[in-house]
């Protein structure tokens, strides 16, 4: 069954040449077998001529053309791709994200019953009578002109001072920054984000060159000082999460943005705001968003309708200085044509009238009471093992365990033996025993049950 799956992996190409394959550990995890059953099917794939063990470095897909002559070379060409591969724990998590028979305490999504299906229902009805419409046909780079505006009108109303003509849609914020990336961040450009940070676990900054400085998440109201003892020679950018980070959930104050505005004005260091978890406050409102405060076109903020809508629709937005807009734009009539036209309907007629601001009213009070029950239980059951902070906002309780819980093994035991799915921090740059625990998606009875299996997982693991 195993030497199946690997040989099923290389032939169908999803294992390249070249690629090193999983841990004999990792794979011992994954089907839940002894180690000498993954050793054994190693050495049959070896004399097959599939794969490769290399003393000391571990096992890798072989270039097997000459004994399977149909296969393309796919290792080697991809070496010239600017984009590197996920790690293997973040490709896993991506994979079981979707299949429904886990249960998904990880998942940075809303769940089934928090999509606001009747109002999208409407929303699509009513964009089915577009169809006739001229806007059907390709449109132009900036996005569809109705939701422009309509998105700079609310932007206006948190205190960012632009209108339509500074705004672009994309297909999520993801893309918003890949498209940053490639249109405005310059070769060699130094990239300094805080950390932990959802951007340490996609690849998005990882390509032309771009230089990494993380600044811890609880640092960052010393951006002052940690700007004046980097003396940077090139060009440079700051992303941040200002608000409700993922995966802390924590945001940073007003006067912290305040400081950050101003030196980065005086650095000239532009700002990448990505805000994207802004309408999900439980006290009051969130803070200002960094670019209320801007008054010389340097921060560019970023965000979507993934977390308060729906991810499916594939819409965000940039918000930046016109120039830069224009700049983006040609760059996506170069690339894609812009997004779904469809889904940016969808969205305008959502947010037209009333619809999307009373679902997201009605969405924070779920969303807060279900984060109380996960810290009911959390309070009831993990206070001997791990702490926590409480979130004002957004999907995530950020927990650390204690120090003898080894965190990778608490990962695959839970995939293993009872299907439930977590992230483990290291996938955000954590480099405590932290795990990523989601309120959004599950029902209250799942997490229960979730909970209840990770304490059980988590203090055997503590014991061995
Ligand atoms: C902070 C942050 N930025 C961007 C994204 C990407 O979202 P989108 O679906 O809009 O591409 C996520 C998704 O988890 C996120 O947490």
């Amino acid at each position: 069954m195993i030497a199946k799956y690997i040989r099923d992996k290389i032939l169908q190409g999803d294992w390249f040449i070249g690629m090193k394959i999983p841990s004999h550990r990792n794979l011992a995890e994954q089907f839940d077998v002894n180690r000498v059953t993954i050793i054994k099917s190693i050495e049959l794939l070896e004399s097959e001529g599939f794969i490769l063990t290399k003393k000391g470095s571990g096992t890798y897909v072989k270039d097997y053309l000459n004994t399977h002559a149909t296969m393309n070379n796919w290792a080697h060409t991809m070496e010239w791709s600017i984009k590197e591969r996920s790690e293997y724990t973040v490709q896993l998590i991506n994979k079981l994200e979707t299949d429904p028979n886990y249960l998904h305490i990880s998942k940075g999504e809303l769940g089934k019953s928090l999509i606001p299906e009747t109002k999208l229902q409407q929303a699509m009805v009513t964009v089915s009578s577009y169809i006739s419409d001229l806007s059907f046909g390709y449109n132009n780079g900036y996005g569809y002109l109705n939701l422009r505006k309509l998105i700079a009108k609310r932007l206006q109303e948190t205190g960012i001072d632009l209108n339509y003509e500074n705004i672009l849609i994309t297909s999520g914020s993801l893309h918003a920054i890949q498209l940053l990336t490639t249109g405005f961040l310059s070769q060699n450009t130094t990239i300094l984000f805080n950390t932990p940070s959802y951007i340490e676990s996609t690849h998005v900054f990882d390509s032309f060159n771009i230089k990494k400085v993380r600044i811890p998440y609880t640092n960052l109201y010393n951006f002052k000082n940690i700007i004046a003892n980097y003396s940077i020679k090139t060009e440079k950018a700051l992303y941040i999460e200002p608000t409700y980070n993922n995966p802390t959930g924590e945001s940073i104050s007003i006067k912290t943005r305040k400081e950050i505005m101003r030196y980065s004005q005086i650095h000239n260091i532009p700002i990448i705001e990505d805000d994207i978890y802004r309408d999900l406050y439980f006290t009051s409102n969130s803070v200002p968003p960094i670019k209320s405060l801007d008054k010389t076109g340097n921060v560019i903020h970023i965000s979507s309708f993934s977390k308060s809508v729906a991810p499916a629709l594939r819409i965000g937005w940039i918000a930046a200085p016109e120039m830069l807009i224009e700049r983006l734009a040609d760059i996506r009539m170069q690339s894609d044509y812009g997004s779904s036209i469809l889904s940016q309907m969808v969205i305008y007629e959502l947010l037209k009238n009333d619809n999307f601001d009373e679902h997201v009213k009605q969405l924070r009070h779920i969303l807060k009471d279900k984060r109380d029950y996960m810290l009911d239980v959390l309070n009831q059951h993990f206070s001997h093992i791990a702490t926590w902070k409480i979130p004002n906002g957004g999907f995530f309780i950020w927990i650390t365990f204690e120090k003898n819980i080894d965190i990778k093994q608490l990962f695959f035991d839970l995939i293993n033996k009872e299907k439930i799915l977590i992230n483990p921090g290291y996938i955000y740059g954590s480099k405590d025993n932290t795990v990523r625990l989601s309120f959004a998606y599950e029902t209250l009875e799942n997490i229960y049950h979730a909970l209840i299996k990770i304490k059980h997982y988590a203090t055997l693991n503590a014991n061995k």
